[in-house]
């Protein structure tokens, strides 16, 4: 195990879209592992790969004690619209208010190339839809309506 770096706001790194995981290896396994002991060091509640310097579709979500490890994720459903605060890891000290669907589905591999499909809403969906865009480069100040200090 071991805490990776997360980079911030400006890194070029943040805005590259990234590339599909082909190999279900013990590299992967390595890599989602740090991951979360990054995600938990920092005390997040999502972390994706590029936050890490790592190009490749893959995010981790927090639920409760659980950790959702998302590989090639695709939002394939929407429904509704919310606007909460959210705020990012590589944007620290800051939140801003931007709006998100409220119930989505979401379909991904797990690290043993398990196809998951799931539907949630609320918080867990907000948090789904933020790490999603990471993969393609975008953050939540580019939606956010007003983004201020923490
Ligand atoms: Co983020």
């Amino acid at each position: 195990m071991a805490i990776r770096n997360i980079v911030q706001n400006g890194d070029p790194v943040l805005r590259k879209k990234c590339f599909e995981v082909e190999n279900f290896d013990e590299k992967l396994n390595i890599l989602l592992d740090d991951m979360k002991d990054t995600l938990i060091k920092s005390e997040g509640v999502g972390l994706a790969a590029p936050q890490i310097g790592v190009l490749r579709r893959i995010f981790l979500v927090k639920y409760e004690d659980f950790y959702f490890e998302c590989i090639n994720p695709k939002i394939t459903e929407m429904k509704g619209k919310c606007v909460e605060q959210e705020g990012c890891l590589s944007v620290r000290g800051m939140y801003g208010e931007v709006e998100r669907p409220t119930k989505i589905t979401v379909e991904f591999y797990d690290r043993n190339g398990k196809y998951n499909k799931l539907k949630v809403s609320g918080f867990l969906a907000r948090i789904f839809c933020h790490e999603n865009d990471h993969l393609d480069g975008i953050l939540y100040i580019d939606k956010a309506k007003n983004v201020g200090r923490a």
